[in-house]
């Protein structure tokens, strides 16, 4: 027998019941601030042609030429497991006729997204993401609101350190002299690069700003930097945003370097840090990229947006204490209990009370351990005395207050205490 059966894949996690409680909560505060920024949900497809990500993504990024779970189907297609969410976004947003005849459109997506990378605390090969992505206009006005937005979940999630690095990477008009003068000094310093950055030289220079080689890093800090070459356009477009964010008082720092890993960025690129977070320390990300949508075919439209990453959301809310609970615990003794309490339990249920029962307990103490584990609110208890009055016993479990109660009051009584 495969001893693949008994363990999952490197990098790939189980997410069991204990952590879904805080799962749910970060996705949910994450679904309410886009709903009240006005983005809707889309769903989109965790397979896609491969060329969606070489064409999106471009590939002499590290997530395109070493990162993707690509294969060959039954039919010869080449599909992948998508690495992100933008490149799939604007396939899907360009494929639909009905929303890129809109001026302007607000999306938000979440779900599971796939690279091959060193596995590492914080740095996963399937991981979630929830992102959003804003098409249609090149108002700066729509680069601060992605910032913004973000900025709102982390503080409703409760992460109080974090820092917001900005910069801007230019436009197609200036950053060709800045890739000039980029290539020129990594030319002049061509020796102390690693493999793969050598290849990059000539190729794509930006994308050494990105390599994770210590010696690369060592050359990064004396590269020349964009800011020095973008032209009046980008300038004034990355000042509106930083006066956006001033006049809403969000702090933020400059980071002339953070180009990021994805070829599709122009003007805006930002990241959200924590040191809390040791070497992974992103947690949220994103950017503009003015001309993604043509690169798939669709009529020159301006977009924005940003990815968080779920798990390392939950890095950083690790100590908080989030429970899962259930409403009501149903205890019985005898033949005769069981089926009135199996009565009541389906009435709970049927009014959206969570409820449960031990079907093949013995003793009433089993029953009440049982309960305990499942971190009960109310205990239901149904004896020999409860069913010869047509009561049963209530019992508060944080306060351990109990009282006999009519049959016929359960629901009122029940709904009264769990609000
Ligand atoms: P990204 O920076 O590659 O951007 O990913 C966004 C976030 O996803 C990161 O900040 C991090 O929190 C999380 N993340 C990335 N890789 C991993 C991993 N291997 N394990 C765990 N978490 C990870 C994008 O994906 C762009 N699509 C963002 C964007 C949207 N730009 C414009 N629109």
């Amino acid at each position: 027998m495969s001893k693949n059966i008994h363990t999952k894949p490197p990098g790939i996690e189980d997410i069991f019941p204990d952590r879904i409680p805080l799962w749910n909560f970060i996705l949910n505060c994450a679904k309410e601030v886009f709903k009240t920024y006005n983005f809707k949900e889309l769903i989109i497809p965790v397979l896609e042609y491969t060329d969606v990500f070489i064409k999106g993504i471009g590939d002499d990024t590290d997530i395109v030429s070493k990162e993707m779970f690509s294969f060959e189907d039954r039919g010869g297609r080449n599909l992948c497991l998508r690495p992100e969410g933008t490149a799939g976004v604007v396939r899907a947003y360009v494929e639909n006729g009905d929303y890129n005849r809109l001026s302007l459109s607000k999306f938000f997506y979440a779900g599971p997204m796939f690279r091959a990378e060193k596995p590492q605390k914080g740095r996963l090969r399937q991981f979630n993401q929830f992102g959003a992505e804003t098409f249609g206009s090149n108002s700066p006005y729509y680069d601060s609101e992605i910032i913004l937005m973000i900025d709102a979940i982390t503080k409703r999630l409760g992460i109080a350190t974090y820092n917001i690095l900005i910069n801007s990477i230019g436009c197609p008009d200036c950053r060709p002299a800045y890739i000039k003068e980029l290539r020129e000094y990594y030319k002049n310093n061509i020796n102390e690069l690693c493999e793969d950055c050598k290849k990059r030289v000539d190729r794509n220079p930006l994308r050494l700003l990105d390599c994770k080689n210590e010696k690369c890093g060592e050359l990064k800090k004396h590269a020349p930097v964009i800011s020095c070459f973008i032209c009046g356009n980008c300038k004034d477009h990355h000042n509106a945003v930083k006066t956006s964010l001033d006049r809403n008082g969000v702090k933020y720092t400059e980071d002339p370097m953070l180009v990021r890993g994805l070829d599709y960025y122009t003007k805006t690129t930002f990241e959200f840090v924590s040191t809390d977070l040791g070497s992974q320390s992103a947690f949220a990300a994103g950017g503009r990229y003015d001309n993604l949508v043509e690169t798939f075919g669709g009529k020159p439209t301006p977009a924005v947006g940003f990815a968080a990453g779920m798990e390392r959301l939950m890095l950083l809310l690790e100590g908080r204490k989030m429970e899962h609970q259930l409403d009501v615990f149903i205890a019985y003794s005898g033949e005769s209990a069981f089926s009135k309490a199996l009565d009541i339990l389906n009435t709970l249920r049927s009014r959206n009370i969570s409820a449960d029962i031990d079907p093949e307990s013995g003793s009433l103490k089993s029953q009440f351990k049982k309960s305990d584990r499942e971190n009960t609110k109310i205990s239901i208890i149904i004896g020999e005395d409860e069913l010869r009055e047509n009561k049963v016993t209530i019992k508060k479990m944080q306060t351990g207050e109990q009282k006999k109660i009519e049959e016929k009051d359960i629901i009122d009584f029940i709904s009264g205490s769990l609000n």
